[in-house]
């Protein structure tokens, strides 16, 4: 990696249960190659995918949250800061009257008007079109914006106060602006893209790869890579009880089409119904991924836990092991964390912080 690199596209837009920058990079560059491929079936907001781009190893993201697959879109592209600036004012120039605006107290105290009708004119265009590098990074950095903390510096985000990672329920969200006598900001929004584009895009290594919106317990899912085979998977499924990715982003994915309500349906997400029906999914996942590694690859899975489940985490990952073509070979702590717990903190929710973390190392047989 050349000194001169910045590591803030990765931060480009924030995710529950996202793993460090730090544990893939270390994988990686003490032991990849730059002309591995590297494959991350559970891939989030893309860390797995952007550690390959920091040391020029081409990379595959599977997810089945749309949110997910785009925010790892938006780590591989190649798009300038000025290309997404223009491309933004480009959207935002136009004036064909919208199709769809939100209406309700809800988005009324979440956004001011006028900061409404351009995210939905930039959600309008790309929904119709985000073919380009350009439109990629662009819907990652609203994304990123959407909703987080009021600073009383130079604004960020462009809602009342909220969270960042997670999307607030809007009754609750309703009453703590009510509460409080919140109103939301009038944001400009084509500065707070300029100054996010700047962040995350001047100076990124050339990204190289591909990301696909699937469920990796189907075999199908896998076909879709072709013959690329896959030396190095660094993963995180989702912990054990922990389900409500889809909800908890539903804000974001209504900017990505998705119902301006949350969205409570967990549509390809693992199931949480028994420990034991959670490790057989996962080893349909690491049997998928037996079709596309290499014989001398490594799958490397970082697991944990929450707290309010009875479930033993390590359990259910040497579970997921049994009868798979993969053979689990170390077993490591790996800390835990509570990033997610902070936040709530700050809105004055909780969150169940995650259960001590495991890193599991396993070989084909
Ligand atoms: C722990 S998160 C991964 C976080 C990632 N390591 C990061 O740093 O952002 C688990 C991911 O698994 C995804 N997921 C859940 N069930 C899935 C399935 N059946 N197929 C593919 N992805 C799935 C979730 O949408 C979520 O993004």
């Amino acid at each position: 990696m050349t000194p001169q690199v910045s590591l803030a596209l990765n931060a480009i837009c924030p995710y529950f249960t996202m793993f460090p920058l730090e544990f893939p990079l270390s994988i990686l560059a003490r032991r990849a190659a730059s002309s591995d491929w590297v494959l991350d079936p559970f891939s989030g907001r893309g860390t797995t995918n952007y550690a390959a781009r920091l040391l020029g190893a081409p990379s595959i993201g599977i997810d089945s949250s749309p949110v997910a697959v785009a925010l790892t879109e938006a780590k591989l592209v190649n798009a300038t800061p000025a290309a997404i600036t223009a491309c933004a004012d480009n959207i935002l120039d136009q004036s064909a009257p919208l199709r769809d605006v939100p209406r309700g107290e809800f988005w009324s105290r979440a956004f001011d008007p006028a900061v409404l009708q351009v995210i939905c004119r930039i959600r309008e265009s790309l929904l119709a079109n985000c073919r380009s590098a350009a439109r990629k990074a662009l819907r990652a950095i609203v994304m990123g914006a959407l909703h987080g903390p009021r600073t009383l510096s130079v604004p960020s985000y462009l809602s009342n106060q909220c969270t960042r990672t997670y999307a607030p329920k809007p009754r609750y969200a309703v009453r703590f602006w009510q509460a409080r006598k919140l109103v939301p900001p009038r944001i400009n929004v084509s500065e707070v893209i300029r100054l996010r584009a700047e962040r995350y895009y001047s100076s990124q290594p050339p990204g190289k790869g591909i990301v696909v919106c699937g469920d990796s317990r189907e075999s199908s899912t896998f076909h879709l890579l072709g013959n690329r085979r896959a030396r190095w998977i660094v993963t995180s499924p989702p912990y054990y009880g922990m389900r409500t990715y889809i909800p908890d982003q539903w804000l974001r994915n209504w900017f990505l089409g998705g119902p301006s309500e949350v969205e409570y349906s967990n549509n390809l997400q693992l199931a949480h119904g028994s420990p034991g029906s959670f490790s057989q999914q996962l080893c349909s996942v690491w049997a998928n991924l037996a079709t596309v590694a290499t014989p001398d690859a490594w799958l490397i899975v970082r697991f944990g836990g929450i707290t309010d489940r009875k479930a033993v985490p390590l359990k259910i990952l040497r579970d997921s092991f049994d009868g798979s073509p993969w053979v689990l070979t170390t077993v490591k702590p790996a800390g835990s964390s509570d990033s997610g717990k902070r936040q709530a903190i700050h809105f004055g929710t909780t969150q169940n912080p995650a259960k001590t973390e495991h890193d599991g190392w396993a070989r084909l047989r």
